[in-house]
């Protein structure tokens, strides 16, 4: 246990009812007090000039540990969070081992326990044949499906192994949703094209809208909890719109990259560091996504952390690995789009942190109210700094917005009342703890 005693003085909070200017107590890890705040308890805070939110938690990350660790790990993982105001995050199966039975949960766990500065919870991954294990294993986010090929070996594509999934149990599904024979075979029809750009035209609109409504269909016919992941077409969010999100059984997210990048100018300036699946696609694409959030049909945002090295990234199109690092700068580049008026702090505080704590039933998570963990991020919405210019804790030390000017930057993260992250250094001894997943809280219906 790492809790802490803290009070924070003379910031602008974003509460659940709006901003107020005040103070934070936060004692042996839980916030005891909000806005007016007596006597000094621990160390103090002066907020003066910040805005003080409920740590951002981000919901799909892929730190590479066990198995890959020259790309990332837990360690490094969860100190990436702590300086981009992450206090807590949900890892996604495809390590190696993959984190499909008891023993691989378990060992995950334990390591977590051991290097974590911010807090975590993991998902278990979903193969043909492990029923047992995704209903049996104890307080996990969610069930992950690979439903097409990404990163890794995780698939189930067969329709029935995939009903029969969904037919069991009730923990939330989360997917990947992209339709494999699809993708399989414009691979091989695409085959000599060597240039980035056909990233998307391979993994198309259509892979990913055939993926997604076989999902909705599944969730329907089982009434089951669905979270379809990392969102990229503004097919699907009007096809979420039109089947009203299966009466509030179906929740979703987008990410950063897919609101702030688009294609093709993305693959002609970033080459295959913009390959990513599924992928970012064109700028109609991205604003039916920025629609999509504002109107709710888009619940919430994830980063779908996926290091690479440069040099694995640096290989031509076609053996260049997918994915896009992001947890050290997903709350950064967001304020930033709150600043040039693409939506608000308030929205940002509910899109990054409130909802993605009720999907999941996060319990003590996303809201600065008493009785909830005392994790914060302490953001300065004034400074201007470029991305990269303050050094990376992501082992692999590149992100997309690289070289770009950005206002809204976190400057100070807390953990259960423990200061993990300031003045650009991650504090030592600090730990995380494991999110406990409360199945019952978790948005099942609507609110
Ligand atoms: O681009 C991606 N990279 N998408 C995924 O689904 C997996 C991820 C990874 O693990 O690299």
């Amino acid at each position: 246990m790492s809790n802490g005693t803290l009070t924070v003085r003379g910031g602008t909070l974003a509460l659940p009812t709006g901003r107020v200017e005040g103070d934070i107590q936060i004692v042996d890890g839980k916030i005891t007090a909000v806005g007016q705040v007596g006597d000094d308890r621990g160390d103090v805070i002066d907020a003066t000039g910040l805005m003080v939110m409920p740590g951002a938690v981000d919901p799909q990350v892929h730190f590479r540990d066990p198995g890959l660790t020259h790309k990332e790990d837990l360690e490094t993982g969860a100190r990436a969070c702590a300086a981009g105001g992450i206090t807590s995050f949900l890892e996604m199966p495809n390590t190696r081992p993959t984190t499909t039975t008891y023993e691989a949960m378990a060992a995950k766990k334990a390591r977590a326990a051991e290097v974590c500065v911010v807090n975590y919870n993991f998902f278990v991954g979903a193969t043909a044949d492990n029923l047992d294990v995704l209903n049996g294993v104890q307080n996990v986010c969610g069930i992950k499906i690979f439903m097409g090929a990404s990163t890794g070996d995780l698939l189930v594509s067969d329709p029935e192994d995939l009903d029969r999934i969904f037919a069991r149990g009730r923990r939330l599904i989360a997917v990947h949703a992209e339709d494999e024979a699809r993708l399989k075979e414009r691979k091989v029809a695409f085959a000599d094209r060597t240039d980035p750009t056909a990233h998307p035209e391979i993994r198309d609109v259509t892979s990913a809208v055939l993926a997604s409504t076989l999902a909705l269909d599944l969730s329907e016919k089982y009434d089951r909890r669905l979270h379809i992941l990392h969102l990229s077409t503004g097919d699907e969010v009007q096809l979420l719109r039109d089947r009203g999100k299966g009466g509030g059984r179906v929740t979703t997210e987008t990410l950063p990259q897919y609101l702030l990048l688009h294609g093709p100018e993305a693959y002609e300036a970033l080459g295959t560091k913009a390959q990513m699946n599924p992928p970012i696609r064109t700028k109609d694409h991205q604003e039916a996504l920025w629609k999509g959030l504002h109107d709710g049909t888009i619940d919430c945002i994830a980063t779908d952390h996926a290091p690479h090295t440069l040099d694995e990234k640096a290989l031509p199109f076609g053996r260049a690995p997918s994915g896009i690092p992001g947890v050290e700068t997903s709350l950064a580049v967001m304020l930033d789009a709150a600043h040039r008026g693409l939506c608000s702090v308030e929205q940002i505080v509910q899109w990054m942190s409130a909802v993605p704590a009720r999907i999941y039933g996060m319990a003590g998570k996303g809201q600065l109210a008493v009785g909830m963990d005392g994790d914060l991020a302490l953001v300065d919405l004034k400074k201007t700094e470029k991305v990269g210019a303050r050094g990376y804790f992501t082992k692999v030390g590149w992100n997309p917005f690289d070289g770009q000017t950005i206002t809204g930057w976190p400057v100070m993260t807390v953990v259960h009342g423990r200061v993990a992250f300031r003045d650009n250094e991650i504090q030592p001894g600090v730990r995380g703890q494991e999110i406990r997943i409360d199945l019952d809280a978790g948005w099942s219906r609507p609110a």
